[in-house]
């Protein structure tokens, strides 16, 4: 019936707006629930889109209540995994800021150059376009070959699909004019090889990289990295999660390595800032400076 709101959208509706102190209560219970149940912490996640998240899922599984939807999720676990895509916003591009990788092109690729190996992080990489979008400029540099990159997730669906290294061909298609604009020294068709309605990308690119989960809320470092990308991650979370994060890249770069986050991140919940120095102005793309 047109106009009407079903129960379960209009309990998504109201999860949207400002919530009830039950609300509030029952969302606590909910994330301590999932932690206890299934090892992953939210309740350090930003409020509003954590909110958002849930109210999606809950539409998706069709339950009115908080409370409902927790018992559906901690008896289920295919439930569980459904909400890891909707809470932990998956959506990413290829190229997404060309001004930072036609920067790492510019800036980091030349001292890249100087290392006979280097080890690249992809934090919170999604389906993974953004991480071949980084391997497709180091082979256009001719640094793949001494490059490896770890991409990382807490979402094993993502990195299932990432592995695969196979999009929709239109989309990929879309992605030619913000491959241009960040410097790229082709067609960004040259990497990728056409089947149906697929566009994978080439051996090359697939080889220098490994796909494993990491979540950035319980593990630790594993590694000495040259470059660390985390973009469009710390957005979601509170500020003392932005600290913990901030707090494993520094442990985990080189001295004088990169760390690259997303437009709308900065270093401001970083304990170490004073130890960085922006590369470019306009650009979210810092050197460590110190150790
Ligand atoms: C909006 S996407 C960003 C994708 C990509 N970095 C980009 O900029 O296009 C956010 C990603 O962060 C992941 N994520 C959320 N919380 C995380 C955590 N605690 N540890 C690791 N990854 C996390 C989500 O699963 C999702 O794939």
């Amino acid at each position: 019936m047109a106009g009407a709101v079903s129960r379960s959208a209009g309990a998504a509706l109201r999860l949207e707006g400002t919530g009830t102190e039950l609300e509030e209560i029952e969302i606590r219970l909910l994330l301590d629930g999932i932690r206890l149940c299934y090892g992953y912490d939210f309740r350090e996640y930003a409020l509003s889109p954590l909110r958002r998240g849930l109210a999606n899922a809950m539409a998706r599984e069709n339950v009115q209540s908080i409370s409902a939807y927790q018992d559906r999720v901690l008896h289920d676990a295919s439930c569980m995994q459904r909400f890891l895509g909707l809470v932990g916003v998956n959506v990413t591009t290829m190229f997404r800021d060309p001004d930072l990788i036609r920067c790492l092109r510019e800036e980091v690729v030349p001292l890249l150059r100087t290392y006979p190996s280097c080890r690249v992080w992809v934090a919170g990489c999604a389906t993974g376009e953004e991480v071949y979008s980084l391997a497709v400029l180091l082979d256009e540099e001719g640094v793949l070959g001494r490059c490896t990159l770890y991409a990382t997730d807490l979402n094993e669906d993502m990195l299932a699909v990432a592995r695969l290294g196979s999009y929709a061909v239109d989309r990929v298609r879309r992605f030619e004019e913000s491959y241009q604009q960040s410097g790229g020294r082709g067609s960004l068709a040259d990497h990728y090889s056409i089947s149906g309605r697929s566009a994978r990308f080439s051996h090359d690119l697939q080889g220098s990289i490994t796909w494993t989960r990491h979540n950035l809320v319980t593990d630790g470092s594993f590694n000495d990295f040259h470059l660390i990308v985390c973009a469009n991650v710390l957005i979601y979370f509170r500020a003392p999660l932005q600290e913990r994060a901030h707090r494993l890249f520094y442990d985990s770069l080189i001295r004088s390595g990169f760390l690259a986050v997303g437009k709308r991140e900065s270093l401001l919940y970083c304990p170490d800032r004073d130890h960085y120095e922006q590369v470019r102005d306009g650009v979210s793309l810092y050197r460590k400076t110190r150790w």
